[in-house]
């Protein structure tokens, strides 16, 4: 089916998402939409997030996608069943796929969840990780300083490292054996997250889990596109050349053009 896949974030974090995405179906047709107007989410209630991801999944519904992938943990923790009523297409989030990538890694040790006050508070990836990994203890801790440094680009160097060293501490001396990323922005601090945890646990993030997701619901359900030519389109609610050149970077490949767009109800 020659229909793209929809794919948002609040802000520039869910091109991890997609960048896994089109790694695993480079024959895909993709549409990322950045609510970079509202960002962040992750530190809002429950009924503005919804509020928000409506009016990001209407708005990518109405270009015509035959699904929609959310790649913000934040939205997939509090509003995956909304956005799935809303809306007559598949919905995938990221919290379940992460959850299922963190539980084939953990050895059995504690796993340290995390992510934004918001995604931290639902619960989502406790209750996940309770039912996929019940031998491992779960230690979620919300880091929201992380979301700013990531979208500045400080993703190394002495600031962020004490920010983590602030977080992370008391995971380090906790032991996990597994450390899932269940925020789109942590990855691209991972290196610093990997040097305050120091050598023993496995960073896991729900990127290449939901590509593999969403590979096998287009399978299941009969929607793969085959054939050269994929096109990529990048939507943004606010300042597209700031968000040009962290989309260049996080995408690692240049970007043809960044749409802005008004989702004004
Ligand atoms: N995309 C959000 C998430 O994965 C992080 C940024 C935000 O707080 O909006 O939870």
């Amino acid at each position: 089916m020659d229909a793209p896949i929809g794919v948002f974030d609040s802000g520039v974090g869910g091109l991890t998402v997609l960048r896994a995405l089109t790694a695993r179906l480079p024959e895909e047709h993709t549409i990322y939409l950045g609510d970079t107007a509202r960002v962040p989410y992750g530190t809002r209630s429950r009924e503005v997030v919804t509020r928000y991801a409506l009016l990001c999944a209407r708005h990518l519904a109405a270009q015509g996608i035959k699904m929609l992938v959310v790649a913000c943990n934040t939205v997939s923790a509090d509003s995956l069943p909304a956005l799935a009523d809303a809306l007559p297409i598949p919905v995938v989030g990221v919290i379940e796929p992460g959850a299922q990538a963190a539980a084939a890694r953990t050895r059995g040790g504690a796993i340290a969840v995390l992510g934004t006050p918001a995604t931290v508070a639902s619960g989502a990836y406790q209750a996940a990780l309770r039912r996929l990994a019940p031998l491992s203890s779960v230690l979620a801790r919300a880091c929201p300083l992380f979301v700013p440094l990531a979208e500045e680009g400080w993703t190394d160097g002495e600031v962020p490292r004490l920010v983590a060293e602030r977080y992370l501490a008391d995971l380090r001396r906790a032991g996990a054996d597994t450390v899932l990323l269940g925020c789109t922005h942590y990855p691209l601090l991972a290196n610093v997250i990997a040097e305050v945890m120091g050598p023993g646990p496995a960073l896991v993030d729900s990127a290449q889990a939901t590509a593999e997701a969403v590979a096998q619901l287009l399978r299941a359900r009969g929607l793969e596109r085959r054939g050269d030519g994929a096109r990529h389109r990048t939507l943004c609610t606010d300042v597209p050349e700031r968000f040009h050149l962290m989309a260049e970077r996080f995408l690692g490949r240049p970007v043809d053009l960044v749409e802005a767009v008004d989702l004004s109800p």
